[in-house]
């Protein structure tokens, strides 16, 4: 069964199929498929953008699609950059966070709390036919670090392991990550599926 992971954020998409690896499906990605202009992401939750997605790239390709939206909350900017993480004062990752920094250090709170939040939804049959959800909650790091993952990884600092999620191969990362979470309970959906098939 082929299964069109619909991002085109290739950082995600190493992710994604690490934690797919196992599951009984052939990863087709975006590269695949011939062009398709990508959809305007106008959902206002994290969750409304990912059914959105994922039934747009189904419709676009007759394929069984599956698409995630998610991004970073800090608590101290009220939940910026939330759902606008992707393009939250630009694309350069430098000038965000030096942006992040400004304004959290306005606010004496540089430490902030942070969570990094996942929805995914997968369509099929002109519909969605499953939906997860994954959290990870950390703080900001004093000053960005490390070289692996993408986006805010190098100033997210998760407690637990003492390090920043740039600081984790991609392998430890899935196994405590919000993205590794929701797909891991698509690979549960994909492996066994409630009525014997999806
Ligand atoms: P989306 O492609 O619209 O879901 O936007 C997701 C954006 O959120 C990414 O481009 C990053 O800026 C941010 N983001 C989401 N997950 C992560 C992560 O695991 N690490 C770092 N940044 C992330």
């Amino acid at each position: 069964m082929k299964l069109l992971v619909a991002t085109t954020n290739p950082g995600k998409l190493r992710e994604i199929a690490g934690i797919l690896e196992h599951a009984p499906v052939e990863l087709v990605s975006l590269d695949d498929v011939g062009e398709i202009p990508e959809p305007e992401e106008i959902g206002l939750t994290f969750a409304d953008n990912a059914r959105l997605k994922a039934l747009y790239y189904h419709r676009a390709t007759g394929l069984p699609s599956v698409a995630d939206d998610s991004g970073l909350e800090i608590e101290a900017l009220d939940g910026l950059p939330g759902i606008h993480s992707a393009r939250w004062e630009g694309s350069d990752y430098a000038v965000k966070f030096r942006k992040i920094y400004e304004l959290l250090d306005m606010k004496g709170k540089r430490g902030s709390s942070a969570r990094f939040v996942c929805r995914v939804a997968l369509a099929d049959r002109g519909e969605v036919i499953f939906e997860s959800a994954g959290v990870i909650e950390g703080v900001i790091a004093d000053t960005p670090r490390g070289d692996h993952g993408f986006g805010y990884d190098p100033i997210f600092l998760y407690p637990p392991l003492g390090r920043t999620t740039a600081e984790l191969d991609r392998d430890l990362k899935a196994t405590v990550s919000h993205r590794g979470r929701a797909f891991e309970a698509l690979a549960v959906f994909l492996k066994s599926p409630p009525n014997g098939r999806w």
